[in-house]
């Protein structure tokens, strides 16, 4: 079997309607998180322009710690409440930050980043792991990125 899920879409609300569509699709029926974690990076990745990090963080006890990326290997644990994944983590709020220059404790894993999307992944109000993903363009993320991506974090929070 082989997928095709490259996406060229004209506007990001239909780009990311037809991610999501194609995340619902890799993971259907598949229960295995780390294999669903990893065609989410993958899928991302080669969807979203301008990134140089797609990937997550999952929640194993208390810490995070580096689940299926894509690019460069990155810091293995990060303790809630350190850095935006820490602070996604410690809140389970969103947090999209236009300059991580300027965030306090913003953990550089690549010096490549400028700005970065980190969204919490939740069920039954438990965090089961963050989706990190970072461009090397200040104020990558928009709202409509925003949207799209806890769109995608909704879809996995099932099937992690
Ligand atoms: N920048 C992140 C660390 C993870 S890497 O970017 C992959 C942070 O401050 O949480």
């Amino acid at each position: 079997m082989t997928y095709d899920f490259r996406i060229a879409a004209a506007d990001a609300t239909t780009m990311y309607r037809d991610l999501a569509s194609a995340l619902e699709g890799l993971v259907a029926g598949e229960s295995d998180a780390i294999a669903n974690m990893a065609n989410a990076a993958a899928l991302i990745w080669e969807t979203l322009p301008d990134l140089n990090w797609a990937g997550f963080y999952r929640n194993v006890g208390g810490e995070l710690v580096v689940g299926p990326f894509q690019g460069r290997p990155a810091c293995v644990r990060i303790p809630f409440g350190s850095g935006v994944c820490g602070t996604a983590a410690a809140t389970l709020q969103v947090q999209r930050i236009d300059d991580v220059n300027a965030f306090p404790g913003h953990i550089a894993c690549d010096s490549a980043s400028a700005s970065e999307i980190v969204v919490p992944i939740v069920r039954d109000g438990k965090l089961l792991a963050v989706l990190d993903i970072d461009s090397p363009k200040t104020g990558r993320f928009s709202d409509e990125d925003e949207a799209g991506c806890v769109r995608l974090a909704e879809i996995l929070a099932k099937v992690l």
